[in-house]
């Protein structure tokens, strides 16, 4: 176990700190729990010796007493697990809830990097490991060491030789359990990482199950599937090799020891220096205490798994979150929308030797239309997220005269509204989704961008209107009523300034044809920009931009831009009127 990480592991406290009081008092009812269970052995063998009257108590008083101690130790146990439980939970559920608006604030492009099931494991279940770690197995091993301990002196107050004994050979023979299990362990991991990989192909395939069918390729994700679990079975069977040996040493080394202690006890019952009573406490107490030797080894496997789990979530906070204000109240600032591009510079943080945008130069006018037109791959959509402040960039882009850092992430990204080329909904109701544009429109507002994004009419149409489920990721609609509640989600914003990136491009020609009027009807006084395949939706727009390799090639209106013959834009416009 590093240094460091259980250094980083005790920041944990944090959460802990509010309910330290029932922290502290489970803490005092887990000593009482290993207190009594030290007391345990001792009674029964008073309850032994009481048998031949050599205990000064009779049989029914040693009952009583043990009965006691039973009666302490059930109660104790339940305040402990049910205080440690409860300070877990709520702390826990704090630590959730701050990883998660943690990393939901964090830029963009913490997540080009990042996998999306892996933060999910991080938050789900590493989470849960640490939780078990702290309601159970750090109780458990505090326990099992009072139990070590303790049993330890109570052993040596029966008798010095016979303590000496088996401390001879008892823990010798623990540890050897401990190294054994160990190596059955480094099975057990190869086979869960062998699962594990099996369950990616699992995933995947129902995931991709369109995919999967539509190139016969069952058969083939069957074969990766079996030969993976060969694999499995393969470390299965040495993992079963290994549990066979552990098997057969516990019972024969084990038990042996226990056996040794016995007969030398025996003998010592024998010389008449202990009592049978004595001899049957100190087996008792053997036991314990090889148990919990034994039992300790699994129990700090499992914390240090805890620690580097907290490792891995703690690292999230380390991560420095973008400058946006997510409480709500923030003052809300009208932006008119005349944007001005500087010799904008940018590369994917993900991908630092790429320049996808090299020394990018624009201006539009507030309620202007700007079509950004070239092909695929160079940098349309990068423009758009970085108008929207996912990414800090070389240049400037100001709107109004101010650098869109200075309006700051939140104001600025209250006034855009985007929608994006590939439109994801939440799992909820249509009415959830669009009004996620703005939780405080009316209901008014809700049918009005609605008809505006040409969507009202397949709404009505749903099982239940606007309260239909959209299903996970909105997967029980179709790609273009996608595209058209993502257009009523921009459009009930009320934005100055719209991003359209490809916004029609997975509707029929007549729908888009709709979706264009209502489009050029949302556009009205903001300024946008559209990102555009079909030059039909960008005719009438004031300015165009023609990006190229991360460069403009050409930049000005409709009719300049066709007076250059030559220029690569008549040359796609000839093609696009071709087709
Ligand atoms: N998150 C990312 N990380 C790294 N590189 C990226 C990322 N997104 C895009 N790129 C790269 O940046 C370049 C520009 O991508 P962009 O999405 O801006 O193209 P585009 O003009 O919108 O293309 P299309 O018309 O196909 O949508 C591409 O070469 C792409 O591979
Ligand atoms: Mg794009």
């Amino acid at each position: 176990m590093k240094k460091g990480a259980l250094k980083k592991a005790f920041r944990l406290y944090r959460f802990i700190r509010p309910y330290r009081f029932s922290f502290f008092v489970g803490f005092v009812f887990l000593l009482l729990t290993g207190a009594t269970a030290i007391a345990f052995p001792k009674f029964m063998g008073m309850m032994v010796d009481a048998v031949k009257g050599e205990s000064g108590f009779t049989v029914n008083q040693v009952g009583l007493i043990l009965a006691l101690v039973i009666v302490l130790q059930s109660v104790f146990s339940f305040f402990r697990i049910y205080l440690f439980v409860s300070v877990a939970e709520r702390g826990l559920a704090a630590l959730r809830i701050e990883v998660f608006q943690h990393l939901i604030r964090l830029p963009k492009s913490y997540f080009d990097t990042q996998r999306v099931g892996e933060l999910n494991s991080r938050i789900s279940n590493d989470i849960s490991l640490i939780q078990d770690t702290f309601t159970t197995s750090l109780a458990e091993l505090i326990r099992q060491l009072i139990i070590i301990v303790g049993g330890i002196i109570a052993l040596f107050t029966v008798s010095v030789r016979l303590t000496l004994f088996m401390l001879a050979i008892v823990p010798l023979v623990a540890v050897f359990a401990v190294i054994f299990g160990k190596a059955l362990q480094r099975f057990s991991k190869l086979t869960q990482k062998k699962l594990a990989e099996s369950n990616t192909i699992l995933e995947e395939s129902m995931h991709g199950i369109t995919t999967v069918k539509a190139f016969t390729a069952e058969l083939f994700q069957v074969n990766r599937y079996k030969a993976i679990m060969q694999d499995v079975v393969k470390y299965g069977l040495k993992g079963a090799l290994y549990r066979g040996f552990f098997a057969t040493f516990i019972i024969f080394c084990i038990f042996g020891a226990i056996i040794a202690v016995v007969w030398y006890a025996a003998i010592l019952v024998q010389d008449g220096l202990i009592t049978l009573g004595e001899l049957f406490t100190f087996v008792m107490y053997t036991v314990f205490i090889g148990a919990s030797i034994g039992g300790i080894a699994a129990i700090y496997a499992q914390i240090v798994k805890a620690v580097g789990a907290t490792e891995e979530v703690l690292d999230v906070f380390e991560q420095t979150p973008e400058k946006i204000q997510v409480e709500s109240g923030v003052e809300s600032i009208k932006l008119m929308g005349n944007i001005q591009a500087q010799d904008v510079q940018f590369s994917y943080p993900s991908r630092k030797d790429v320049q996808v945008l090299k020394g990018i130069d624009f201006e539009i006018k507030q309620g202007q239309k700007l079509a950004i037109v070239g092909s695929s791959g160079s940098g349309k959509s990068t423009l758009a997220s970085l108008v929207m402040g996912f990414y800090d960039f070389d240049g400037l882009i100001q709107i109004d005269g101010t650098s869109i850092q200075e309006i700051g992430l939140t104001p600025l990204r209250k006034n855009i509204s985007i929608v994006p080329q590939e439109t994801l909904l939440f799992g909820g109701s249509v009415r959830e989704n669009i009004l996620y544009g703005n939780p405080k429109a009316s209901k008014e507002e809700l049918i009005e961008a609605t008809k505006t994004a040409n969507a009202y009419d397949f709404i009505m149409d749903l099982p239940e209107g606007f309260d239909t489920l959209v299903g996970d990721r909105g997967m029980q609609l179709s790609g273009g009523q996608r595209q058209r509640i993502a257009i009523a989600r921009a459009v009930i914003k009320d934005p100055s300034i719209l991003i359209l990136d490809e916004a029609t491009s997975s509707l029929d020609s007549e729908s888009e044809k709709e979706v264009q009027i209502a489009l050029d009807q949302v556009m009205q006084g903001r300024t946008s920009l559209i990102i555009a395949h079909r030059f039909s939706t960008i005719k009438s727009v004031d300015k165009i931009l023609v990006l190229e390799q991360g460069k403009v090639k050409e930049f000005g209106t409709h009719d300049q831009l066709i007076q250059n013959k030559t220029g690569v834009y008549s040359k796609l416009l000839k093609l696009q009127q071709l087709s």
